[in-house]
């Protein structure tokens, strides 16, 4: 809401998330003038800290490009104060709202939008204080208020439900009765993958372009793959990794997000509420929106069976540099958690009948990459020879492009088939753009009261349902992890599991031209 001025309050300030993607987010954001430049951001987390510490916190991570940006640094941090306290103590809380009512009485700011950076074990705890100590309604006392979470949402079905019902209890999740009402808190719960500017496209990709909108089924779609690949291992984090493992940090939130995207029915329109009822719309746990009875794409899923999993853990490098998961000092003994996964889910409805979708995820590869891939059916008949499969990749980072693959007749005499591609490849095409960072994007959006990218309870409870019976399997031990090798292309197997489901690598080597760069 562009008339509200807001106060940014980030709960869990110390923390890795906070430094690393909050923090330079909002200087995003209140360098290219998307903030109101009286916008004040608090700190709250359990550390003490001085001033200077707290600002050096928030700066760690903040590029700065030129000596322009040094002084719009300097200027921000003017805006930013710090307050610690414990996560579960009133007077603690009220502390935090005398210093937040101290800088809206200096700026004038009506509306506090409440960013909860932290540990999964204090999520009801804080939100209970907040609601308590920190809340008003809009109403009576003209301050609006706005809630964002992060993952992770629960372990499973179960936890995530009782965290839903939690939470629900104390802030609202609706926006149907908003702006009529204005006091309704609303819950953003943030997925960053949608707010990547490859992930948006995908609506327009889709549901703008008849050349795909048209192929876009199981007539012509052999197979989907959906891809994230990351050079790093979970140094520093193992303990928290450990409890969760790659499913729950990437597949069954960013990667099921973006498999959404892809397969999901075109909405109504783009209002938040058509969109998420599109991509995932079960049973009501806790909003107050009206059921519908279109086509949900998450509900057409059903759970993943174990034939259709492959998990890997890596050990240590081959040259032995690098280490192992296991060496983890806080990673527990002999654990089996997966740091690699690739799982086949399938989509009972009329559209996606029969096609795999493959989604892939692990640390400690060979490249940084998130793509999806999807590949087409083999060209009828015996006209030519030497084929290779049609694909439409959308590489979502790095080096934001989307290209077809596809035959062409190698230039010259004869009619020779040769590979080539339809290559829109943003660092060419769109040199002079900013492609904004994904939590720039969603904070925005939050800031403006646009639900559209974020996750709502009954798509979470969806998401799910589809992982829940598989994970209890690994946590029950009983799957082992395939070893592989910190950095490299991931476990032995990959390349037979992907070929099960259809993927085919074609008579002729292709390799994107900007590969390398990558
Ligand atoms: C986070 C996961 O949600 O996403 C991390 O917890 C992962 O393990 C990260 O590294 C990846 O995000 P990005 O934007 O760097 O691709």
């Amino acid at each position: 809401d562009s008339k509200h001025l807001y106060t940014v309050i980030v709960l869990g300030a110390s923390g890795d998330l906070a430094k690393k993607k909050t923090f330079p987010a909002l200087f995003g954001l209140y360098k290219n003038k998307y903030l109101d430049q009286n916008t004040h951001i608090i700190g709250y987390a359990r550390t003490k800290m001085d001033q200077t510490t707290f600002e050096g916190h928030v700066s760690k991570y903040i590029k700065l490009k030129t000596e322009a940006d040094k002084a719009t640094l300097q200027r921000f941090l003017k805006l930013c104060s710090y307050q610690d306290g414990q996560y579960d103590q009133d007077k603690d809380f009220q502390n935090l709202e005398k210093h937040i009512v101290e800088v809206e009485k200096a700026s004038g700011s009506t509306a506090r939008l409440f960013y909860m950076a932290l540990p999964p074990s204090v999520f009801i705890p804080v939100a209970t204080s907040l609601k308590k100590n920190n809340y008003h309604s809009f109403e009576k006392d003209g301050i609006l208020t706005r809630l964002i979470v992060e993952k992770p949402f629960g372990m499973d079905l179960e936890s995530s439900r009782k965290l839903g019902r939690e939470l629900g209890a104390l802030f609202n999740e609706d926006e149907a009765s908003y702006p009529s009402t204005h006091c309704l808190a609303v819950i953003y719960r943030i997925d960053h993958y949608l707010g990547k500017e490859m992930v948006k496209n995908l609506m327009i990709l889709r549901f703008a372009n008849v050349i795909f909108g048209s192929v876009w089924n199981r007539q012509s779609i052999d197979n989907v793959q959906i891809t994230f690949k990351e050079k790093i291992g979970t140094e520093g984090r193992g303990g928290y990794f450990d409890e969760f493992g790659i499913i729950r940090d990437v597949m069954q939130n960013h990667l099921l997000q973006i498999l959404s995207l892809v397969a999901m029915e075109p909405p109504v329109s783009l209002s938040a509420e058509d969109v998420r009822d599109e991509k995932g719309l079960s049973n009501i746990v806790n909003s107050s929106s009206s059921p519908t009875y279109q086509v949900k794409v998450l509900r057409f899923i059903p759970p993943i069976v174990k034939e259709n999993i492959l998990l890997g853990q890596y050990g240590k490098s081959e040259d032995g540099k690098e280490p192992g998961y296991l060496d983890d000092k806080t990673v527990p003994h002999g654990s089996k958690t997966p740091t690699y996964a690739a799982a086949t889910l399938f989509i009972h409805n009329d559209r996606w009948s029969g096609v795999p979708f493959m989604l892939k995820c692990g640390k400690a590869l060979d490249q940084q990459k998130t793509e999806i891939r999807i590949q087409f059916k083999d060209v009828p008949g015996h006209l030519f020879t030497g084929l290779s499969r049609n694909e439409i990749v959308i590489r979502v980072q790095p080096n934001e492009a989307v290209y077809v693959k596809m035959m062409n007749k190698e230039p010259g005499l004869g009619m020779k088939t040769i590979i080539s591609d339809l290559d829109l490849s943003y660092s060419s095409r769109f040199n002079d753009s900013v492609i904004p960072e994904a939590y720039e994007s969603l904070i925005l959006d939050a800031l403006n009261g646009d639900h559209s990218n974020f996750v709502r309870d009954d798509e979470l409870d969806a998401a799910w349902k589809i992982f829940t019976p598989i994970l209890k399997t690994i946590d029950h031990g009983e799957i082992d992890p395939i070893p592989y090798a910190y950095g490299s292309r991931g476990p032995k197997g990959v390349g037979e599991f992907v070929a099960k489901h259809g993927y085919t690598r074609g008579e002729q080597a292709y390799v994107w031209p900007l590969h390398s760069e990558a």
